[in-house]
C-alpha cells in the first residue's frame, strides 16, 4: 500500500474514534439535561463512529497491514443549550467530509483503485451524516422553542436502534 495512503487510512481509525468521543460528550450533554431521546441517538451515533474506525481497521487488517493506533485526544467542547450540539455535529460531520474526500484524492493520485473504491461508502455515509446532522439543526430550530414540540422530539429519538453496519459484518 502507498504509504501515504497507509497514514491516511491509520489516521482515520484515530479520527472515527475521536468522533465517538464527541457524540458520546453530547449524548452526556443531553443525558444530564434530561432528553433521554437525544442521549440515546447520540450514543447511537457514538456507536456507529466506533464502526467507522473499525471497518478502517479491518481494511488495512485485509490489506497485509498493521494498524497502528494512537492517544484520542478528549473532546474540549463544551454546550450551553440544546442547539449547541446539534451544531458541533453538524460542523465535526463537514470536517470528516474533508478529510474522506482527501484520502479519496490521494489514494486516486497514488492509482491505488482498491482504496478509491472502499472509500466510495464513506462518501455516502458522510452525505448521510451531513443530512441527518443538519436536520436535527432544523428540527430544534422549529420546535426547540415550544417544551411539547420538543418533548414528542425526544421520545421520536428514543427509538434510535443501533445495528451492525454491513460493511463491517461482511
Ligand atoms: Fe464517521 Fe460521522 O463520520
Amino acid at each position: 500500500m502507498d504509504a501515504k495512503v497507509y497514514d491516511l487510512i491509520n489516521d482515520q481509525i484515530n479520527k472515527e474514534l475521536y468522533s465517538a468521543y464527541l457524540y458520546l460528550a453530547i449524548a452526556d450533554y443531553y443525558a444530564d439535561a434530561g432528553l433521554d431521546g437525544y442521549a440515546n441517538f447520540y450514543t447511537i451515533q457514538a456507536q456507529e463512529e466506533r464502526d467507522h474506525a473499525l471497518i478502517f481497521r479491518k481494511y488495512l487488517l485485509e490489506n497485509d497491514e498493521m494498524p497502528a493506533l494512537k492517544a484520542i485526544d478528549a473532546p474540549d467542547k463544551e454546550f450551553h443549550d440544546f442547539m449547541e450540539p446539534l451544531k458541533a455535529a453538524y460542523e465535526h460531520e463537514q470536517y470528516v467530509t474533508g478529510l474522506i474526500d482527501n484520502i479519496y484524492k490521494v489514494a486516486s493520485e497514488a492509482h491505488d483503485y482498491r482504496a478509491c473504491q472502499f472509500l466510495q461508502w464513506f462518501i455516502d455515509e458522510q452525505m448521510e451524516e451531513e443530512d441527518t446532522a443538519r436536520d436535527m439543526i432544523t428540527k430544534m430550530e422549529l420546535f426547540g422553542e415550544d417544551r411539547h414540540s420538543l418533548y414528542e422530539l425526544d421520545v421520536k429519538l428514543q427509538a434510535r436502534a443501533y445495528s451492525t453496519p454491513a460493511k463491517l459484518a461482511e
